[in-house]
């Protein structure tokens, strides 16, 4: 028995290269993991690697492979990493105008825990439309990983290469197992 089912919703930036770590965090915890991609991270994950260390699809459509549910899989915790500015917004005003902004529309909904971990570099972070987008999701009870608190900040335009090799997988999922844990006791 697992302890639990993490979906991994990637967004187009860098870090999405790396998500199987995330991946991987789950499985050592002995949870299983499922990666959505909005069509913009596809060209940046390596899909196949994903879906053998998963053991399903990656999903981006709304076409579901062969014999697979059409519906929403039950999920335990919900990481959304890495966030481009352009979903953290679209998240935050709820619209779903792709397979993963729906899934994360109805996910949030269904009050599956969820955490945020943003990708943004400090001068999209430091627009009002951003801004705001973290406040409404923290207030929907979200938990968008940036500041000091979580030692996590907007880097220097241009810097995003050095950032991508500290992207906080593994505390993401941390957090995520803890608010799952709590949402069960
Ligand atoms: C090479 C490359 C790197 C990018 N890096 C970032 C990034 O670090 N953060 C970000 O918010 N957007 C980044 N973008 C822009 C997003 O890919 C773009 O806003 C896209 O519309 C995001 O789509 P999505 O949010 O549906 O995944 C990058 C684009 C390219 C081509």
């Amino acid at each position: 028995m697992t302890s639990g089912h993490l979906q991994i919703v990637v967004c187009g930036a860098g870090p999405a290269a790396d998500a199987a770590k995330l991946v991987t965090a789950a499985q050592e915890q002995n949870w299983t993991a499922a990666v959505t991609a909005t069509p913009n991270a596809t060209s940046f994950i390596d899909l196949a690697a994903i879906e053998e260390l998963t053991g399903v699809p990656v999903r981006s459509t709304y076409q579901a492979s062969p014999g697979a549910r059409r519906s929403l899989p039950a999920a335990d915790a919900l990481v959304i990493a890495p966030a481009t500015y352009n979903s953290i917004n679209k998240i935050a005003l709820g619209l779903a105008d792709n397979y993963a902004m729906t899934s994360v529309a109805e996910l949030i909904g269904r009050h599956v825990p969820t955490v945020v971990v943003p990708f943004v570099n400090a001068a999209l972070a430091t627009r009002l439309p951003f801004r705001r987008a973290v406040a409404t999701l923290r207030n929907e009870g979200v938990h968008v990983l940036l500041g000091p608190e979580d030692e996590w900040e907007p880097h220097p335009p241009g810097s995003g290469n050095d950032r991508q090799r500290v992207f906080p997988w593994g505390t993401a999922f941390g957090i995520a197992a803890g608010r799952a844990y709590d949402a069960r006791t």
